[in-house]
């Protein structure tokens, strides 16, 4: 076994059901999860409760290295405002720097750590043992979005839904620093004919495989 633990880095776009995916995955082998995106979502949120602006990259760095890995609230951090703001300030690469220092320093935990996002297997963890890209078509991670809002019981509007997934697709695949994209050696997914059971199933089977040459 090396020093650090064994790193599964799941990648993709937004509500492509990696978040589901990598909770299955850390419980079913008992590693610690971190799901980035709250980590860019706690950044903004300091921001917007402090009353600053989102285009300032140094207050926004300083907000950054403020973050607690432990105390992120994934249903206060959920909020669309919110996401909308941690998708600006995802671009700035002093924020990224800073986040991603502290991701690393997670992801060495033992016995292992799922880690999700965008840049997992290209930037934050490259050596990662397992990667995975989870992916969907647009039309089919809009409809999922949809469903879970009407689900809770609120009105939801696809075609503004599918707009806003097509918008933060540009955004993160656009951007200079880190863009979303597959590592070249990972693993991947299209979920958009599977269900969740099918796509954890895939991801285990990946997953045992590289156990077993884990020395
Ligand atoms: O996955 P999410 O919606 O919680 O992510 C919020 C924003 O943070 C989104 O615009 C993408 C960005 N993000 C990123 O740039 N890198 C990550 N590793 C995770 C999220």
């Amino acid at each position: 076994m090396s020093s650090s633990g064994f790193t599964i880095a799941i990648d993709g776009p937004a509500a492509a059901g990696k978040g589901t995916l990598s909770r299955l995955v850390a419980g079913a082998y008992g590693f610690h999860h971190l799901d980035t995106g709250l980590t860019y979502r706690a950044t903004a949120k300091a921001l917007l409760d402090a009353g600053q602006p989102l285009d300032d990259e140094a207050i926004a760095e300083k907000m950054a290295r403020e973050v607690e890995l432990g105390g992120l609230d994934r249903d206060i951090l959920s909020k669309h405002e919110i996401g909308e703001a941690a998708s600006k300030i995802a671009v700035m690469p002093a924020v990224r720097r800073a986040l991603v220092e502290a991701q690393r320093r997670f992801s060495e935990k033992q016995p292992g750590t799922v880690l999700d996002g965008r840049d997992i297997g290209t930037v934050v963890c490259p050596d990662a043992p397992v990667k995975l890209y989870v992916t969907a078509s647009p039309q089919v991670r809009a409809k999922r979005r949809y469903d879970e809002i009407v689900a809770r019981g609120v009105d939801a509007d696809f075609d503004a839904i599918f707009d806003d997934v097509r918008r933060r697709d540009e955004r993160d695949m656009g951007r200079a620093d880190s863009p979303l994209k597959p590592a070249e050696d990972a693993h991947l997914l299209d979920t958009s004919e599977m269900s969740i059971e099918a796509a954890f199933q895939a991801a285990k089977s990946i997953i045992d495989v590289a156990l077993s040459r884990y020395a």
